[in-house]
């Protein structure tokens, strides 16, 4: 029996390839890259599946495209790449792979929040240039972690998480978000603009949508201590990434760790040249057990729209 056609629009982690090539048939073959607009639209053209990432945008017009497609499995929590509305028009299954990298990012989250604090790639990078000319006591001094204040913008899957791990540094954690979760009745539930002016580190984790489309804009950053620390492992356009620079040069914040960026992979002129500044490129899920993991989520859906069950994690 000839085997399903499916499109794979980047390379995955081999077992994932594996576990793809033993059930489908594949319509194009995937590179490390993200494929062009017109090598995307080949690809999906006959396709009855689709696996796509984060770097793909998907519309009605690449849906208009692919006539035969009947479930569109994005590898990612993130679904912002792609155009609901068109999707549900098309009849098309949209789904994306939560759970599996919650705490991955969570980690990631807290590499960012410790590195940004303690200046740690700072001091890498010092060493490694044979800058350093030993101990002293006012050498490279940061900013202490413990005992400070979480502000967790967005208190879903991953913003759960990262609250979690607060208790490790006997933090309070502050959080904004659309109601109160009851998972630990330590957090404290605020308006916006509290957990903006009393967090010693703000995080945000909230999805990308046209409400949240810079909520971190300049006079939200203006509402933060000097002394804070504001970390994004969600999506750059979170963040008003323009206004971010600025701030950061005039001293409020103090400092950041990005994870992502308005349009990515380029970054907004003078934020590469902050020093108070750590980034990471788009790593929060970057483990290969959760890349693995997520691959076979994305399996997982296909199979299952196309023997005819309901997709375990659809969102269209
Ligand atoms: C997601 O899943 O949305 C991440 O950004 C991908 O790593």
């Amino acid at each position: 029996m000839a085997l399903p056609a499916l499109y794979v629009s980047r390379l995955l982690p081999d077992p994932v390839m594996a576990a793809i090539r033993e059930r489908f048939r594949l319509t194009a073959v995937p590179a490390v890259e993200s494929p062009s607009p017109c090598a995307l639209r080949d690809g999906i053209r006959e396709a009855e599946a689709a696996i796509c990432t984060l770097t793909e945008t998907i519309d009605d017009s690449v849906l208009s495209n692919a006539p035969r497609l009947k479930i569109l499995a994005n590898y990612a929590v993130g679904y912002n790449n792609i155009d609901l509305d068109a999707a549900r028009a098309h009849g098309v299954v949209v789904t994306n792979t939560p759970d599996v990298l919650t705490e991955t990012t969570a980690d990631l989250t807290w590499a960012l929040l410790l590195a940004a604090a303690r200046r740690v790639v700072e001091g890498d990078r010092l060493v490694r240039a044979c800058q350093w000319t030993g101990w002293a006591p006012t050498h490279m001094l940061g900013t202490d972690v413990w005992g400070k204040t979480l502000g967790v913008i967005g208190m879903g899957r991953i913003g759960q998480a990262v609250a979690r791990r607060a208790a490790g540094f006997n933090m309070s954690v502050l959080y904004a978000g659309r109601h109160p979760v009851p998972a630990d009745p330590r957090w404290d539930f605020r308006p916006l603009d509290e957990v903006l002016a009393e967090s010693d580190f703000i995080t945000v984790h909230v999805p990308l949508t046209p409400d949240t489309h810079h909520l971190l804009d300049e006079q939200a950053l203006a509402r933060m201590k000097s002394t804070a620390f504001l970390i994004n492992t969600s999506r750059g356009p979170v963040v008003d990434e323009a206004a971010l620079v600025a701030a950061l040069r005039a001293g409020r914040p103090a400092g950041a760790g990005l994870d992502v960026y308005e349009r990515e992979p380029e970054l907004h002129p003078g934020l590469r040249e902050l020093p108070n500044v750590v980034l990471l490129p788009h790593l929060g899920s970057a483990t290969l057990d959760t890349r693995i993991r997520m691959g076979m989520i994305c399996v997982e859906n296909v199979r299952a729209v196309l023997e005819g069950r309901p997709a375990p994690n659809r969102v269209a």
